[in-house]
């Protein structure tokens, strides 16, 4: 039997609760300094609260934790955890900046212990699928990925740590970007992005962005200094392109775009929609071209790429091994390379180049 510790009792900690006791794994504790949130989270999910990380952090009843606390916090709480003795799953963006990347790696280096970043779209079916058709050489050598995640109206809590830069690091960038800027390099096996081209905006204002339903409630009065929209170029050193395509908020109509990844390769391609239960495959026959549909067996592809990743994580704390596939904390500190030179590029307006 697995238990685990949740370090924040937040939107995305409840999604934890709820996959950890759908695959079997027991939540022992919460932490959140917001004593009402976390006397509630413990009521609804059947765990104890902790009044501190720390006190949390001794408990011996517990074999590893998940980090779901705002961005600035990632790299504190991660570090006290990992030289706590506890297996890490920690959400993503790894940290703030590669130098607090660093000191996580170093940590968990020096624990032994597994530190797996939540980059939960690597468990979608339709992520896993194309994978499987990629590493089976069907579409040839990837040339290029168009990957997608264009919301509405979606800036979370508006005013709040998301949209506060000295909290988030970033806008829709670091939020969403990441999972896909993950995805397209785990997906292709493609992992040395070259140069890096970027262009970052903030298209809505607190007064300018209104909307008929929201599943995030803007803060009175509160920050909002960073982007909402993020468009980029990276070249890897093969010369495989991926062209990423984000935003928080756009006047575009809804669902105009599938969140998820367009693949070229040198003999077909994927259309791949995340949170569908199939993909389209572009093929040549004898030099026609051909569409395929492919079934993949989906129950519900949110709730599956979440259970996906709680189940690679109770296996890392069962074996002491991180699992083939989940996101190790090199490729959180890869992801934080590109984001921190998207920003780059679009502040000095210049491609950058990392090797
Ligand atoms: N994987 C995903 O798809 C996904 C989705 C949403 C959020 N996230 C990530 O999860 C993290 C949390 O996001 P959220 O949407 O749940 O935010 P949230 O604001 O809903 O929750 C964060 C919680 O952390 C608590 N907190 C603050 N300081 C703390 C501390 N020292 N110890 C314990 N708890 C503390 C806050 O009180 C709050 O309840 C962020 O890093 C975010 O990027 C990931």
């Amino acid at each position: 039997m697995t238990n685990i510790g949740l370090i924040g009792a937040g939107m995305i900690a409840n999604i934890h609760a709820e996959t950890a006791k759908r695959i079997g794994t027991t939540v022992a504790a919460v932490h959140d300094p917001r004593n009402e949130k976390a006397e509630s989270f413990g009521s609804l999910h059947g765990c104890d609260v902790c009044d501190s990380v720390e006190l949390l952090l001794e408990r011996d009843d517990i074999d590893g934790v998940v980090i779901a606390v705002p961005n600035d916090l990632h790299a504190e709480i991660a570090i006290a955890a990992l030289n706590a003795g506890k297996h890490v799953l920690l959400e993503k963006p790894m940290a703030m900046s590669i130098a607090q990347c660093d000191a996580i790696l170093e940590a968990r280096n020096s624990s032994g212990k597994v530190l797996q970043m939540g980059f939960v779209c690597r468990y979608s079916p339709a992520a896993l699928k194309a994978k499987q058709i990629i590493e089976r050489g069907e579409i040839g050598d990837v040339l290029h990925v168009q990957a997608t995640l264009l919301r509405q109206r979606g800036i979370p809590g508006l005013g709040g740590w998301f949209t506060t830069k000295s909290r988030s690091g970033g806008g829709c960038l670091i939020d969403i970007g990441v999972h896909l800027i993950d995805l397209g390099m785990h997906i292709t096996s493609k992992k040395s992005p070259a140069r890096v081209h970027g262009k970052c905006l903030q298209a809505f204002t607190a007064e300018t962005y209104s909307y008929e339903e929201m599943w995030s409630t803007p803060v009175e009065g509160g920050t909002f200094d960073v982007e909402d929209r993020v468009r980029s170029l990276v070249t890897d050193t093969s010369g495989t392109t991926f062209q990423l395509e984000v935003s928080w908020a756009t006047h575009l109509p809804e669902n105009s775009m599938n969140d998820g990844l367009l693949i070229e390769g040198t003999k077909g391609s994927l259309v791949v929609d995340l949170w569908s239960d199939k993909l389209q495959k572009g093929f040549a026959d004898n030099g026609v071209p051909k569409t395929e549909t492919v079934q993949i067996a989906v129950r519900d592809a949110w709730e599956d790429a979440f259970d996906g990743e709680h189940q690679a994580f109770a296996d890392a704390i069962a074996s002491g091994e991180l699992v083939d596939g989940a996101g190790t904390g090199e490729d959180g500190r890869l992801v934080q390379t590109v984001i921190e030179a998207i920003y780059a590029s679009d502040k000095q307006q210049v491609e950058i180049t990392l090797q």
